[in-house]
């Protein structure tokens, strides 16, 4: 083959190549140590004299031609294979992205935890309490013995003959809270737990509800410090233009005892749906320390004293988040949860 075929076909296969390893084939093919190009170097010797001037020129032609046309269609190859890697890698950054739900807190614990902020920062320690009880410290050192009929409101579930159960009431915390105090004040404690009683289930009333149990025991504590105290709390939870006021009322372990109503923080007290146009919402029990329950747990009445309440708290996250059925809280249905996530959100606004 002569030089000029030889360089037609080299330039007809170099326009034809399509990728970078067929290029590869034909550097091989002219270039490489037994290529076309390479082997016309080792024919010099038998070119006449005259001619080898010429001929050596011409294969060097040749070998430059090549080198020119391999770089250029090298380097578009290169780029096309970028911008098709590019391409097929490309994140289309405008389509709609997938939402990722968050979850939300449990709106019933969200009102718990606000309730123990506010408490802590007047000093008193969160404590927790066993659900599974002992009639002994649910009921009778509560001042509640055996036979009385405060017990029938407090119908619970037992365990193990009449003397296991599961607690009626956060109150035997406070039991607890003050035989483990062995006589020292000041007790400053509130419990926030879960209680069962015996009740059929339906918008207000649960098998099992949450209470938030309060006890504060010192020296010369009154009805007064209980005001003040509950006065804080309601203030931070429904508002600071809520106020509190006491009923009269009856509980075993308290005496006076009483009913704790915060005017309606949604009419102002001129009546509406949610204060049964009452103006006033009932939020709690409460009231002093009986002599006798301070007595059983080790504390001499005649040198202290203390106050106690109970919040229900399903009862103020109903009213906080006007919710209309207690169920909505043990139910799973995480719409409702988030719907009253985003009411939460506004509000903060
Ligand atoms: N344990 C009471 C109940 O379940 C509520 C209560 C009333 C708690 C008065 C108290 C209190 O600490 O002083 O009905």
């Amino acid at each position: 083959m002569n030089m000029d075929q030889l360089q037609e076909e080299m330039l007809q296969e170099l326009e034809q190549v399509t990728d970078l390893k067929l290029l590869n084939d034909l550097r091989v093919k002219y270039l490489g140590k037994k290529g076309l190009i390479t082997e016309l170097n080792s024919e010099i010797k038998n070119v006449p004299n005259e001619e080898k001037k010429e001929f050596g020129q011409k294969v060097n032609g040749l070998r430059s031609l090549f080198q020119s046309h391999y770089d250029e269609i090298k380097s578009r190859l290169e780029e096309e294979e970028l911008n098709q890697k590019l391409a097929s890698e490309a994140i289309d950054i405008s389509l709609p992205s997938t939402r990722v739900y968050q979850g939300a807190p449990n709106i019933l614990e969200k009102l718990i935890e606000e309730v123990e902020e506010v408490c802590m920062s007047m000093g008193y320690d969160v404590v927790d309490g066993p659900e599974i009880e002992e009639d002994k410290y649910n009921f009778e050192m509560l001042n509640i013995p055996k036979g009385h009929p405060a017990r029938d409101a407090q119908d619970t579930f037992y365990l193990e003959g009449e003397e296991i159960l599961l607690r009626s009431q956060t109150s035997p915390v406070q039991v607890r809270t003050m035989l483990k105090g062995k006589g020292e004040v000041p007790v400053r404690v509130i419990c926030p737990g879960k209680t069962y009683r015996r009740d059929d289930d339906d918008a207000t009333h649960s098998h099992q509800f949450m209470q938030i149990e309060g006890l504060l025991v010192d020296k010369d504590i009154s009805l007064s410090d209980l005001k003040g105290t509950i006065d804080v709390i309601v203030k931070k939870l429904f508002g600071k233009d809520v106020e509190t006021r006491f009923r009269p009322s009856y509980y075993q372990f308290t005496e006076p005892s009483v009913e704790v109503d915060i005017s309606c923080f949604n009419c102002k007290g001129k009546g509406c749906n949610i204060c049964k146009h009452t103006g006033w919402i009932t939020i709690a029990g409460a009231g002093v320390v009986h002599p006798n329950v301070l007595r059983m747990s080790g504390y001499d009445p005649d040198v202290w004293s203390g106050f106690a309440f109970g919040f229900g708290a399903e009862r103020m996250a109903m009213l906080k988040y006007d919710i209309n059925d207690l169920r909505v809280f043990y139910n799973t249905d995480l719409r409702e949860v988030k719907h009253f996530d985003r009411g939460e959100l506004e509000n903060h606004d």
